[in-house]
């Protein structure tokens, strides 16, 4: 059991969803064998939905990884839709950019190298969808930044947010990680009250919160 859902529930969805494409398979087991966290089958499919419904233009995510979810999004979404993608890891970045070259997207997906407290100090354009998915001791820092460049109408959604259950209860909590489950809370609770914007916490995966904007 993850600690989110019981474990029959999350193994009926899993055995409900269709298999992706050979290319993000390889992905999935090379991430599997390297533990590389990347996004679980269940999230990644409500990103697709929501991608689907939302059909945004312009992408920005926050934790590239080896590009999974980067080559993901732009596989669900149309061919005028740019994806933006920050990673502080100059291994994970070399990974993710060999990911996507081998790609029909090359062309829209876009790498910036750095952390994304610094990078998303310096970006110029609009976001109609950002998906946050890297160090959750920082999501109030990467939201408060990202609102910024987020349209009226947008949506962000942050990956994690309940972290193993820590977050809901503190019987899960283990020491080492008391900082990040009270910043993840601080988090959840900031994104329930900010006004013009409403949350939504869906206990999938590690728990996934989404954000809309008002227009
Ligand atoms: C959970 S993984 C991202 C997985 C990816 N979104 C996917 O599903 O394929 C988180 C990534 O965020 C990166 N990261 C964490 N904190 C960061 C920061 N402050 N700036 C840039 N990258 C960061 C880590 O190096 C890691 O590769």
């Amino acid at each position: 059991m993850n600690q989110i859902n019981e474990e029959y529930i999350e193994d009926y969805i899993r055995g409900l969803l269709p298999d992706n494409n050979l290319h993000l398979k390889i992905m999935e087991k090379y991430a599997e064998e390297n533990h590389v966290p990347i996004v679980q089958p269940e999230v990644a499919q409500f990103l697709k939905v929501l991608l689907k419904l939302k059909k945004p233009k312009n992408i920005l995510e926050v934790g590239t990884a080896i590009g999974y979810s980067a080559i993901l999004m732009a596989e669900y979404t149309g061919e005028h839709c740019n994806i933006t993608t920050i990673e502080r890891r100059n291994d994970m970045i070399k990974l993710a950019e060999e990911n996507i070259s081998n790609t029909i997207y090359k062309s829209r997906i876009k790498i910036l190298e750095g952390d994304a407290e610094e990078v998303l100090l310096t970006l110029d354009g609009k976001y109609d969808f950002i998906f946050l998915d890297a160090a959750k001791g920082q999501y109030i820092d990467f939201f408060n930044k990202c609102i910024k460049y987020l349209e009226p109408g947008g949506v962000i959604v942050s990956d994690n947010v309940l972290y193993k259950g820590m977050v809901a209860t503190d019987a899960l909590v283990i020491r080492r990680k008391k900082t990040i489950v009270k910043r993840l809370r601080q988090f959840l609770q900031y994104i329930n009250e900010i006004e013009c914007y409403t949350s939504s916490i869906i206990p999938i995966g590690d728990g996934v919160a989404i954000t809309y904007r008002e227009e």
